[in-house]
């Protein structure tokens, strides 16, 4: 009863006519940088990806640099780490599950890359729970009330969970100086999940509009040979 059903956050990427808003695509990127990224990982992307948001080549190495990823010393064999390089993936903020639960009392951040094709009402699901954290209501029963390091919001199924509120007014700078209330930054970032989890989306959808278009072309003219062919026929 306390539980709330996903409210609807409409995108470009949406429907028959579906493109990308590669400016609010990178600023989810960046909210998932600056803020996500310290807690959930993004494996199934590879740095090289974001090219596709409007990056030049130059603009994605620079990129990649920033990272620092896992590596092994060559002299001493000892684990180190390197700058991150075009082709390696997204690098993960824990080094295994026993660290991100630790890190998180307990619960497990979920890798984002396929959060908005993992869960129902995906990117809805995605934008009403960043946006949905509140105070408990006065009326919810005592054993739905959030035991200590969990948090109310009635979009989670059971209601309660282990992330804190992750945005805050103002937290994320645009350079384009977009609006960074947590609805902007919640719809950006849930934008950039859903290109993160189908990232070929536009494409698909525009591969069948031609194959569409092709077929009923040559629909037609079947339709007028075959008229042509019966026309002296009685
Ligand atoms: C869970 C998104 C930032 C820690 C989740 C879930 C999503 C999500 C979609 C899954 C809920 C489910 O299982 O249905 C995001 C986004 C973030 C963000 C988009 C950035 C805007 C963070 C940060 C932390 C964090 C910074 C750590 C400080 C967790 C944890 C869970 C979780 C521990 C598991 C909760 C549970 O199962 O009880 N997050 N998150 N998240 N997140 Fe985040």
């Amino acid at each position: 009863a306390f539980h709330k059903e996903a409210r609807h956050l409409p995108l470009s990427s949406d429907g028959l006519f579906p493109h990308w808003d590669k400016a609010k695509l990178q600023r989810g990127l960046q909210v998932y940088k600056e803020v996500c990224s310290a807690c959930h990982s993004l494996d199934h992307v590879a740095l090289r990806d974001v090219a596709e948001l409007g990056y030049t080549e130059g603009q994605v190495k620079t990129f990649a640099k920033g990272f620092q990823v896992p590596s092994i010393n060559p002299d001493t064999g000892e684990p180190a780490t390197r700058d991150g390089l075009p082709s390696d993936h997204f690098p993960a903020p824990y080094a295994n599950e026993v660290a991100a639960r630790a890190a998180n009392n307990n619960a497990l951040p979920p890798d984002l890359s396929l959060i908005t094709k993992a869960r129902e009402d995906g990117k809805d699901y995605v934008y009403s729970l960043l946006t949905g954290f509140q105070n408990p209501p006065a009326n919810l029963p005592k054993e739905l009330q959030p035991a200590t390091g969990l948090h109310y919001n009635p979009y989670f199924a059971n209601l309660n969970l282990a992330m804190a509120p992750p945005l805050t007014d103002g937290q994320v700078t645009f350079a384009d100086g977009s609006p960074n209330d947590v609805k902007a930054m919640a719809s950006d970032v849930t934008a950039f999940l859903v290109w993160t989890a189908e990232p070929k989306l536009v494409q698909r959808m525009r591969v069948g509009w031609a194959a569409f278009l092709f077929l009923s072309i040559f629909s037609i003219l079947a339709y007028l040979s075959y008229r042509n062919i019966w026309a002296d026929k009685e």
